[in-house]
């Protein structure tokens, strides 16, 4: 009986990872099929029932990047863990459905950007020995052994924070504190000083030394390519909302916009 618990474990784990592969080109496949089965006007990526997705879509991206940032300012990391993937699955399918297929087109690299954002969350989440979720966005430490000079420099850095946490909030303790959002927004600029702080303090201890190296590669370019994508579809969205004229390029404006410069 007990054998066949990591077996199923095992299977769980190949079908997780096949759904993070598979999720995007099955997506395009839906976008194809609905932008055939759909009347010509609808079946645009402007059209109000595709524009309306991209808009959800988006919303559902910005939302996973709340799961991660959860983390960061301390809120339960398992419930982020679940949004971040419910989330970016659902907005990846959205906003597929909204570019009707289009993919070899300026704005279908970000379409490419997401399959690869996405290959690499699940790659992280179910290949990488660590679990990501277990890495991403927390403070957990790998102590490495330490020579004396970074002995010292750890304790300048461990005695500043403790200045800097007297002013930030006065009865936590240093070991046990963690900055949450409520600390950016009610004094920045000390809880800007606290997070260089850490930083230092990271480095040196060597928190990286906790993680895999391929893992820590792909889970920055996760996050590189992450916020790549984000500023894509900010100048994407600025440009169909506000240079509607440049995107037509010639054509009718279909969509719905506010502004037709270019
Ligand atoms: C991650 C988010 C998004 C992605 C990946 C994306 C991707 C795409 C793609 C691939 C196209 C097809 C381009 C073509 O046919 O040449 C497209 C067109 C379009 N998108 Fe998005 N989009 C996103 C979000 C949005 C949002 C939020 C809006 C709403 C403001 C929007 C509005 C439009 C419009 C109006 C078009 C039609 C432009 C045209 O016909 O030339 N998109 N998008």
């Amino acid at each position: 009986m007990k054998k066949i618990v990591p077996a199923i474990n095992s299977v769980f784990l190949d079908i997780r990872l096949l759904f993070y592969i598979l999720i995007s080109p099955l997506a395009v496949v839906l976008a194809y099929i609905l932008a055939n089965v759909l009347p010509g006007e609808l079946s645009q990526p402007g059209s109000p029932l595709m524009q309306s997705l991209a808009i959800v879509g988006t919303i559902l991206l910005i939302i996973t990047f709340y799961g991660v940032l959860s983390k960061r300012f301390g809120r339960p990391s398992r419930f982020g863990t679940v949004i971040h993937i419910i989330s970016g699955s659902l907005a990846t399918i959205l906003v597929t459905l909204h570019s009707a297929g289009n993919i070899f087109s300026t704005p279908g690299s970000l379409i490419f950007l997401l399959f690869m954002v996405i290959f690499l969350g699940g790659w992280l989440r179910v290949v990488m020995p660590e679990n990501f979720s277990m890495t991403f966005g927390t403070k957990l430490r790998g102590f490495a052994p330490l020579d004396e000079g970074k002995k010292q420099k750890l304790k300048e850095i461990i005695s500043s924070k403790e200045i800097l946490l007297s002013e930030v909030e006065p009865s936590a303790q240093e070991g046990l504190f963690s900055l949450t959002f409520r600390h950016w927004i009610r004094s920045p600029l000390l809880a800007y000083n606290y997070r260089k702080l850490e930083k230092i303090e990271e480095e040196i201890v060597g928190q990286r030394a906790s993680v895999e190296p391929a893992q820590a590669y792909c889970r920055q370019l996760h996050q590189a390519l992450s916020w790549l994508l984000l500023i894509g579809v900010a100048v994407h969205v600025i440009t169909v909302t506000f240079f509607a004229n440049y995107v037509a390029d010639g054509r009718s404006i279909y969509w719905w916009h506010i502004k037709d410069w270019g």
